[in-house]
């Protein structure tokens, strides 16, 4: 196999790099030799290890909806994994049928039985549940992906009708094709962009029902890394007016009076995009002009300003509307304190609001100089990033946005200041999350390719977030083999090209490896040089071009287990002392001493944020995750989480030990401590004798060799000669008792909030037990759900979606998800021979919760349907047509009414259906969503329902449960030039 890196290099400056050690390569040589075998003792008289997070309490508070037009669609899909292969069409009437609108064949289409697939809610990915395969693709944790199919039936309101439908599909892993009512509306390519689908023209509504089927190939690869399988991010219905506000269709991104300027009038530009979807079938909206109403709500509430505007918007156009907004001395947004404005965008007809956006905004301004690095808000702050990639343990991709929320604020605690989406667009969550906590982002697209299709990514991504404070910089690229070329350069133009027609504010960066020093490159088209690793060419590439602004992109790429202290090829494991890192990167201690002294480096993102599924390197078979983080896979601190703090925090002070300090049977042996702390001098003591005073070296944490005796280390950390922090670590007895501590006692009761409980255990005189590796079984009651669960070993193949897990190095997650309501749940853990703990959380609803589109059972359609010649006679409406005479019968087409008589007279419709299992299990209906004429309603031979009126109405029936075919017939009146019959669709909808 080709070294990735090899291939990178070799179409560029021609440098190869060193092939990924194993173990016994040169990372493990490079690590230090611990003892035999260590853990981590550490109780400070706190209750919580410091690995473990620190509840933080609660959630941000819910805002009003950003588009109050969405409907969620969380719930009610059927799933089932695998393809359903469709006999192709042999003749020639067969392949013309199914090649038509509206008639795709099997799963995709609208008469498929898909009562036996399995129930599932979104966000969903199947590839999480799938066992660890060892002949499956590391890079993707070794997790068979494949094929699947979700279906879903939907109802929409006879209201609606007129309205404008879009399906908005968040994330779909990785290739899909996506049918409504039979009809393929979209081929997704990317599972990183969201498809946006206008339905509006197929849809049928009140009692027809619409299919929404979706097939997804997960086997299709964007990445090399966990991707995940599935639905895995939130899908939603808009139901907009005709004439409506565009999907990312608002522009809003307030302006300084000079370039830097914070004081002084800022100007926000808004452009509204109107869409109108009048004017046809359905026109219940005439096409006319309207104005749109736009308010700036300062963070207190107070409204700053106002303007106005009118189009006129001509029938399935679109027009711009748009004003300038004036505000002086605004708050402004940033790292510290992230205030965002509210802009609230009404569209008005005739003085009525009539559709509704929120968009919030944050007065910032970012610069990056070539010598002094990035400013926020004129002041300069270093970026202190980390790349993630967006899976965590217990959920794979499908992440509820709780848990992203959580995540972040995970990151700010080592007070990381920046984010990059690596390497794909983030969700909104995310961004949601950063806006509104103060963390910057680096904005990332998948593929780096300029053609139409792959542009039109960017494009949308670009669309979608340049209102955000939290962005303030697009990449384009992620070390690409073109990068180094003119190719690579030209590309790298035409991208930056199409960001730059849709924002101006921001600048564009490209994430390479190589290529630096040809005479044209990639970095020759950016306005941000973006270095991955290569921290050997920073100055060199700084002297070259002294007017270009140059940040780390990526780096470091350290490697740790957490709680583990040596690098051991049996246990499959890496020490924890920061001596780990493959030759294209840097350790935790090195990278930043390299980043932090370097003033013209506006940034560091280290490689990574939280450890992640796939990408095992270096670690061989069995590990299924990868070590990169600063956390764990469930956001447990790694040693590096420790030197990150004393690293980056700023004005408090920083002081951590490691390891622990259980290591029975080595005593007297030399341990190594290292204590990372950000005072000027650091002291250990064990059991109150001194081992030595340190000066801290602001860019790495000092060491000791302790000799082992049970007991007590403390760190004691000076500046200027005065105590400014301490820690310590103690030796613990064996625990006596389980502990549960949950990040928040009260969730929110919308069926989607999710949080994660920390699991460990405690000996006797009430300290973390850092060695346990108990397996530990959970119960919930009062609702919710267990809905993943984790510890961090990247070894561990235990299912991740189960109700019990072993601790890993004293520690273990398990992620609840409350119900929808109110009320309380217990989340109960027991470990053999211990008493059971509890933790008990409350749920509420919660304000402004987006409204979900009601779950419908899969509806049935009910149609070729035959029918007799108009007769002058009542025919007998028990009777049951001949199969014989089929053929001599018309055909009807639900949808269309029959040609009228000339003269007065009846004629039988009849069709057979054969109940599906839902159906024949509890019965349900037979709906007539409009039927022409004068009817009778027969079902089984029985007459069950009449409607009166000829004018076009609904008509209904019972269907008792069984398995017997059902004969259903319809008698129609016929006036004399009065079309009859089924004006619109039929369904059996089971009950
Ligand atoms: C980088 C790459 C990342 C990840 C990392 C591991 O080169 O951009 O996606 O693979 O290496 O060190």
């Amino acid at each position: 196999m080709i070294d990735r890196r090899t291939l990178l290099s070799a179409s560029t400056s021609g440098v190869v790099l060193g092939a990924l050690p194993g173990l016994g390569g040169a990372m493990a040589r490079a690590a230090e030799a611990p003892p035999a075998r260590q853990g981590v003792a550490m109780s400070d008289g706190a209750p919580l290890s410091p690995d473990m997070p620190v509840p933080f309490g609660r959630l941000l508070d819910p805002l009003p909806p950003a588009d109050p037009s969405l409907r969620r669609l969380d719930d009610g899909w059927r799933f089932l994994e695998g393809d359903i292969a469709v006999a192709p069409p042999r003749g020639n009437d067969d392949t013309y049928a199914v090649t038509k609108t509206g008639n795709a064949p099997g799963a995709a289409g609208q008469d498929f039985d898909d009562g036996d697939w399995a129930s599932v809610r979104l966000p969903h990915d199947w590839a999480i549940q799938h066992p660890i395969e060892a002949d499956q693709n590391n890079a993707w944790g070794y997790r068979r992906r494949g094929v699947g199919w979700y279906r879903r039936t939907l109802r929409l309101e006879e209201a609606w009708r007129g309205r404008y439908l879009e399906l908005q599909l968040g994330g779909m892993a990785t290739n899909a094709t996506v049918w409504f009512n039979g009809i393929p509306v979209a081929h997704s390519f990317s599972g990183y962009v969201q498809q946006n689908i206008d339905i509006t023209p197929f849809a049928r509504y009140g009692e027809e029902a619409n299919v929404i089927a979706i097939r997804v190939d997960a086997q299709a690869m964007e990445g090399w890394w966990y991707e995940g399988a599935g639905l895995y991010r939130e899908c939603a219905l808009a139901v907009r007016p005709a004439l409506h506000i565009a999907t990312d269709g608002i522009h809003a991104d307030p302006r300084p009076a000079a370039p830097g300027q914070t004081g002084g009038t800022w100007t926000v530009p808004v452009r509204v995009t109107l869409n109108n979807a009048g004017g046809g079938a359905e026109a219940s909206e005439p096409v006319g002009p309207a104005t749109i109403d736009v308010r700036l709500i300062a963070p207190d509430g107070r409204e700053l300003a106002r303007g106005q505007a009118s189009a006129s918007p001509a029938a399935l156009a679109t027009v711009e509307a748009g004003c300038d907004l004036a505000v002086t001395d605004p708050a402004l947004w940033s790292t510290q304190a992230p205030l965002l404005h509210t802009l609230e965008v009404d569209l008005l007809r005739n003085g009525q609001v009539i559709d509704r956006r929120r968009l919030r905004l944050g007065f910032r301004t970012i610069r990056f100089d070539a010598n002094k690095g990035f400013f926020l808000n004129g002041k300069p702050l270093k970026i202190k990033g980390v790349c993630i990639h967006q899976d965590h343990a217990g959920v794979g991709v499908a992440l509820p946005d709780a848990l992203v929320e959580w995540r972040v604020r995970r990151l700010q605690d080592i007070g990381c200041n920046a984010i990059r989406s690596s390497h794909h667009a983030p969700s909104l969550a995310l961004l949601d999350a950063c806006d509104r906590l103060g963390m910057l982002v680096m904005d990332e697209n998948r593929h780096f390719n300029p053609s139409a299709d792959y542009a039109a990514h960017l494009r949308w991504m670009v669309r979608r977030d340049r209102n955000r404070p939290s962005v303030i910089m697009w990449s384009v690229l992620n070390e690409e083999p073109m990068q180094g070329s003119a190719q690579g350069y030209e590309m790298v133009r035409r991208l930056a090209a199409v960001v730059k027609e849709l924002d101006d504010s921001r600048p564009v960066t490209a994430a390479m490896n190589d290529g630096f020093f040809t005479p044209l490159n990639g970095a020759d088209a950016v306005d941000l040089v973006g270095f991955n690793y290569r921290a050997e060419w920073y100055d060199r590439y700084h002297a070259a071009h002294p007017d270009r602004p140059i940040i780390s992109t990526e780096d470091t790429s350290a490697v740790m287990t957490r709680g583990e202290w040596r690098n051991d090829e049996q246990r499959n494991v890496l020490g924890s002392y920061d001596t780990n890192a493959p030759e294209w990167g840097l350790t935790h201690t090195e990278s930043w001493r390299r980043i932090g002294s370097r003033p013209f480096m506006g940034a560091t993102f280290v490689w990574t944020g939280f450890d992640y599924h796939g990408e095992p390197t270096p670690l061989p078979w069995p590990a299924a995750s990868s070590s990169f983080g600063i956390l764990d896979l469930c956001g447990f601190a790694k040693m590096a989480y420790h030197i990150r703090r004393a690293q980056w925090l700023d004005g408090q002070p920083v002081i951590a030990i490691g390891p622990h300090w259980n290591w029975p049977g080595r005593e007297g042996q030399a341990i190594q401590v290292m204590v990372p702390t950000n005072a000027a001098e650091a002291e250990l003591f064990l059991n109150g004798a001194s081992l030595g005073r340190k000066t801290v070296d602001p860019f790495a944490a000092p060491s000791w060799q302790v000799p082992y005796a049970p007991g007590r280390l403390e760190a004691v950390g000076y500046a200027q000669g005065r105590e400014v922090a301490r820690a310590r670590v103690e030796t613990t007895g064996a625990p006596v008792r389980l502990r549960l501590t949950a990040d928040r006692a009260m969730m929110a009761g919308t069926g989607r909030d999710v949080q994660p409980v920390s699991v460990d255990l405690l000996d006797s005189a009430g300290r973390h037990v850092p060695t346990a590796t108990d397996r530990v079984t959970f119960t919930l009651t009062g609702g919710g759900e267990i809905i993943g669960v984790g510890n961090g070993d990247a070894n561990d193949h235990d299912s991740e979606q189960a109700s019990s897990r072993r601790l890993y190095a004293g520690l273990a997650q398990v992620l609840v998800r409350a119900p929808a309501g109110q009320g309380r749940l217990t989340l109960t853990a027991q470990v053999a021979g211990l008493p059971v703990a509890r933790v008990t959380i409350g749920f509420a609803p919660q304000a402004n919760d987006m409204p979900a589109l009601a779950a419908t059972p899969g509806a049935q359609p009910v149609s070729e349907w035959r029918r007799t010649a108009f007769a002058a006679t009542l025919p007998d409406g028990a009777q049951a047509l001949a199969r014989s005479d089929w053929r001599a019968l018309s055909y009807v087409r639900a949808g269309r009414l029959e040609e009228a008589p000339a003269t007065p007279g009846y004629t039988l419709l009849q069709t057979r259906l054969t109940p599906r299992r839902d159906l024949a299990l509890r019965g349900g209906r037979v709906a007539f969503a409009s039927v022409a004429g004068k009817a009778q309603l027969w079902v089984d031979g029985t007459l069950v329902a009449r409607k009166a009126d000829a004018a076009p109405g609904p008509l209904a029936a019972a269907l008792p449960p069984g398995e017997q075919e059902h004969v259903i017939s319809l008698v129609l009146e016929a006036q004399a030039g009065e079309a009859v019959g089924l004006a619109r669709s039929v369904w059996a909808w089971p009950a």
